[in-house]
């Protein structure tokens, strides 16, 4: 694994617990973690459970007895580390947006494609497609309750940056991290919404904006003392351009009919991790909030209008999705479990040999609506998202 941040922990943990709570062919072996700082990378290894590490991810993609690689870093390594796994046989999990720009997306895919000819398979890490919910959902519409797909409303709403002094860290730079709210988290309602809907976004209507423009530089980069409101000799703090959006809306016309609205802010004041989506049908709707990630809202239009009304569904019993392996019925579950069951469709996958979803295609074809949704914004024009399929033969 490369990086041990926030991702790093989270899927360590999903590595740690998989196979104690999974039964599965294979069993993943924590051999080696990397970062850039040797001393965090030691210490990292040793809280998270990995038999050893390196600051040097070339080397882990060079080990013989390393089979699976998982990046954990910022967009702007997921190219370079991604291509170099394929290309020496080893499977590989990447954290989402799969890629800074369309262009890399694009290669990633044709070597993920290459790969897959020798056995060696690719996964993009969109993990809220694995809360077991966001899964029902997905369930619900295939069994057709919810008739035809009308509306596909979507917000993933969080408040970091609001204080106009919190650092310029690498978030909201845009060579390291491709875009700003729109990539980080309206990648996941893109990625979730068409994987419940099983419809693609095809045509998109975008507004950004970047309501803070200049933040202090975080303190390690400018060896300043940023946060604290001033430079040396009581020079002004210093300061650098925000290069991504802070929020990102826009509308979006699917290929199944439906029409659809996304909202993906860092500005969102009270709002920590909001997620919300709600998708009406013909005959039914159902709505799911991430902070009671437990349950499902399900509205039955087919029923008589006596007994219409939303119901609750308490998605923690053995016959909801990954749910059998966990607790007895209405024991909760909690956002890591998502990593987890990420962890157990990738070593299913790579037991059974069986393409492993989001493929680098799915991730491309999220990665072509946020370059659309960004061209759109530019243009203030409706944009056409590029298929994933042509993109990817390019
Ligand atoms: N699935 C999710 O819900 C979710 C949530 C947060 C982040 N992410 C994604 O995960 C990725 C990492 O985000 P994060 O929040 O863990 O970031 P982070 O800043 O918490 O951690 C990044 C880690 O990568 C390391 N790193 C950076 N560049 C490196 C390089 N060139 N070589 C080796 N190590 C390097 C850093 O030292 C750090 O350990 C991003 O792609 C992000 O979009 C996904």
């Amino acid at each position: 694994m490369i990086g041990y941040a926030f991702m790093g922990a989270a899927h360590s943990q999903a590595w740690r617990t998989v196979n104690r709570v999974f039964d599965l062919p294979v069993r993943a072996r924590m051999a080696a973690i990397c970062g850039r700082d040797e001393s965090k990378v030691a210490e990292a290894a040793d809280r998270l459970g990995w038999e050893s590490h390196t600051t040097d991810w070339r080397a882990l993609v060079a080990r013989d007895d390393i089979d699976v690689i998982d990046i954990c870093t910022p967009g702007d390594s997921h190219a370079e580390i991604a291509q170099a796994a394929l290309a020496a046989g080893k499977h590989v999990l990447c954290e989402k947006p799969l890629a800074n720009t369309a262009e890399e997306a694009r290669e990633m895919t044709a070597a993920a494609e290459a790969a897959r000819a020798a056995g060696v398979l690719a996964m993009c890490g969109f993990n809220y497609r694995r809360v077991p919910a966001i899964a029902l959902m997905r369930q619900l519409v295939q069994a057709g309750r919810l008739g035809v797909i009308r509306h596909v409303r979507a917000s993933y709403l969080q408040d970091w940056i609001v204080d106009p002094q919190f650092p310029l860290v690498w978030r909201l730079q845009k060579d390291k991290a491709g875009s700003g709210a729109l990539g980080d988290i309206g990648a996941h309602i893109i990625d979730t919404t068409q994987y419940i809907t099983g419809q693609r976004i095809t045509a998109v209507s975008g507004l950004t904006e970047t309501f803070v423009p200049e933040r202090p530089l975080p303190v390690q980069a400018s060896g300043l003392a940023a946060s604290a409101g001033g430079g040396p000799d009581g020079a002004a703090p210093a300061t650098g351009p925000v290069t991504v959006d802070d929020a990102a809306l826009f509308l979006a016309r699917l290929d199944g009919g439906a029409i659809g609205t996304y909202e993906a802010t860092r500005f969102a004041t009270g709002r920590k991790n909001g997620i919300r989506i709600e998708i009406n049908g013909s005959l039914g709707t159902v709505a799911f909030d991430f902070e009671r990630m437990n349950e499902l809202e399900f509205y039955d239009a087919t029923l008589p209008s006596q007994e219409q009304g939303f119901s609750r569904i308490l998605v923690t019993e053995p016959d909801h999705p990954y749910l059998s392996a966990w607790w007895p019925a209405g024991h909760l579950i909690g956002y890591e479990h998502s990593f987890t069951h990420q962890a157990r469709d990738f070593l299913e996958a790579l037991a059974t040999g069986v393409d492993p979803s989001p493929s680098f295609a799915d991730a491309l074809q999220v990665q072509l609506v946020l370059d659309a949704v960004e061209r759109s914004a530019e243009q203030q024009a409706w944009i056409a998202v590029e298929s994933a399929l042509t993109a990817a033969n390019a």
